[in-house]
């Protein structure tokens, strides 16, 4: 039934099909020989040109080779199309003998370090956590520290107010008229927190900055334990050979005062801008509680005695590290950090 006309095209159609290497050739060999301008069709097109005996003859076999290179054409698309999926799903395939990737692990905050360091020393002395807001209430900032409105003391600590009565905490000592309106002695507490207090920033000071608290308040309390305490903690954070000295000082809310300085961790003692040419670096307030600041919490200054603190974490953890400017801790330069591994 075929015609020499139509198994010129036909024949060339099948080798072309066998070739064909992706379903995307297929398609195109379907429009060159089966499409509207095909090889085939155009056949199809011309049979009126034809003489009446070749009519029926190159129609029927035309027909029937239109009819077969379809078939063999879906055959091929249909093997062709799953073998090209599975191509697709071999080359997403992940592939397990590639080297891990790590994740980036963070580490602990030089300064969450450090104060973790002084709640672990203070509480294997028996001390434990105290906290309060960091919104106060100029009442428990300064007026039941024996800090009045309009007395020279309140300049000490320049203060963030947010209206006549709230401000942003400038120390962590309300927290101790907090713990102690809150229980009866004796007391040992400490209290880590953030600070605010409008300071110029330099290489020691920051106007957001973090204090530990600590206070001690039962009978026959001195200052004696004040020293003794204060000298055990740097040898705990310091070292046994580390040097601090108490410096006589004044506080609204202890009688007697100190400062306590640690020997400068960049000079030893000689003098450098970390120290202002001193030698030492303050790092803390102290003293005797005040008696008024006793009376103010409803204890009695005849039966119970107490010392307090307040320590610059930011200047402890200079200390320790070597740090020689203060905004380092919060410019969270990767560098900076990754040091604390
Ligand atoms: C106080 O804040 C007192 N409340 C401390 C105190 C508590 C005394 C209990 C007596 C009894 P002072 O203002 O000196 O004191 O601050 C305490 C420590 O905070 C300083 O020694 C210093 O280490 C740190 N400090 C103060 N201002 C800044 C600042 N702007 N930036 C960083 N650290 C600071
Ligand atoms: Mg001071």
């Amino acid at each position: 039934m075929s015609h020499p006309r139509v198994e010129a095209v036909a024949g060339e159609a099948r080798a072309a099909i066998e070739g064909a290497a992706s379903s995307a050739e297929l398609e195109a060999i379907r429009v060159r020989y089966l499409g509207r301008s095909g090889g085939l069709t155009q056949i199809l097109k011309s049979l009126g040109a034809l003489s009446p005996e070749e009519r029926p003859q190159v129609g029927a076999a035309a027909n029937e080779a239109k009819r077969e290179l379809e078939a063999l054409l879906d055959a091929r698309l249909l093997a062709t199309r799953a073998a090209e999926r599975r191509r697709q799903r071999e080359s997403e395939r992940p592939d397990l003998t590639l080297p891990g990737r790590r994740p980036a692990r963070g580490v602990v905050h030089p300064l969450t370090r450090v104060q973790d360091e002084i709640v672990r020393i203070f509480a294997g002395l028996g001390f434990s956590v105290a906290e309060g807001p960091e919104i106060e209430t100029d009442a428990y900032n300064f007026e039941a520290l024996n800090i009045p409105r309009d007395h020279p003391a309140r300049d000490m600590q320049d203060t963030f107010y947010l209206s006549p009565e709230t401000l942003l905490r400038t120390h962590t000592s309300p927290v101790q008229i907090r713990a102690m309106r809150a229980q009866k002695p004796p007391v040992r507490i400490i209290c880590p927190g953030t600070v605010y207090r409008r300071d110029v920033a330099d290489i020691t000071h920051s106007p957001m900055f973090h204090q530990v608290e600590g206070l001690a308040v039962d009978r026959g309390i001195t200052m004696a334990d004040l020293k003794g305490t204060l000298t055990l903690f740097a040898q705990e954070m310091y070292g046994p050979r580390s040097k601090i000295r108490f410096r006589p000082s004044f506080f609204p809310f202890t009688e007697p005062s100190a400062e306590v300085d640690v020997l400068c961790f960049l000079c030893s003692g000689t003098g450098c801008r970390a120290c202002t040419q001193s030698g030492w670096l303050e790092i803390l307030g102290s003293g005797m509680v005040h008696p008024q600041v006793l009376k103010n919490v409803g204890y009695d200054p005849e039966q119970v005695t107490g010392w307090a603190f307040g320590m610059g974490i930011e200047r402890i953890a200079m200390l320790k590290y070597g740090v020689d400017d203060i905004r380092l801790f919060f410019e969270n330069d990767l560098r900076f950090l990754r040091q604390f591994a």
